[in-house]
């Protein structure tokens, strides 16, 4: 399907309009999956863009991308969540990656997450209200020999105790 056809379908499913801010981003989405000769193929490099483009994978940009490439959406759904880099809901400036693979598990993840729970006032999978940081768990981060492990952007924090985690929050404040 074309993507000027994907973009009406999407509109008339979903019920909502696309402002001309949205219609920029839409066309930027657009010219990406073009990069890629609209190849299933691709979908996770083109999943990559849309959320650069839109910050988060809302309902209309995955219908948009389901679309435009001819798969069922539950298909697109299914990669989003295999994979922890992808967030269909809004995420904090800051994303805060704590690991829970095994590594990390045994040498006290759990009680580093519940600090930062405690010390930003959400709970895993939520964005703080000024919108500054997300709190997600993820799965092995790949550097198990510094468990436990926090990514937040590109940094790493490694061998993190519960009584470290107000110094490093403090460091994106
Ligand atoms: S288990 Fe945490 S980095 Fe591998």
């Amino acid at each position: 399907m074309s993507s000027i056809k994907a973009l009406e379908s999407t509109i008339s499913r979903l019920g909502h309009q696309v402002g001309p801010g949205e219609k920029v981003m839409f066309d930027q989405l657009e010219i990406a999956i073009g990069y890629y000769n609209r190849s299933p193929e691709a979908l996770i490099q083109i999943l990559h863009r849309a959320q650069e483009l839109f910050g988060y994978l809302r309902p209309d940009v995955v219908d948009f991308v389901a679309q435009t490439l001819t798969l069922p959406v539950s298909q697109v759904y299914g990669v989003i969540s295999f994979y922890s880099f992808f967030s269909t809901i809004p995420r904090g400036k800051y994303t805060i990656m704590a690991c829970m693979g095994t590594a990390c598990y045994v040498r006290g993840a759990e009680p580093v997450v519940q600090a930062f729970e405690k010390e930003l006032g959400i709970q895993r999978g939520q964005t703080t209200t000024d919108g500054l940081f997300s709190l997600k768990c993820v799965r092995c981060l790949g550097a198990c020999g510094m468990a436990p492990v926090v990514m937040i952007g590109e940094d790493v924090h490694s061998k993190l105790k519960p009584a470290g985690v107000k110094k490093i929050v403090r460091q994106y404040t």
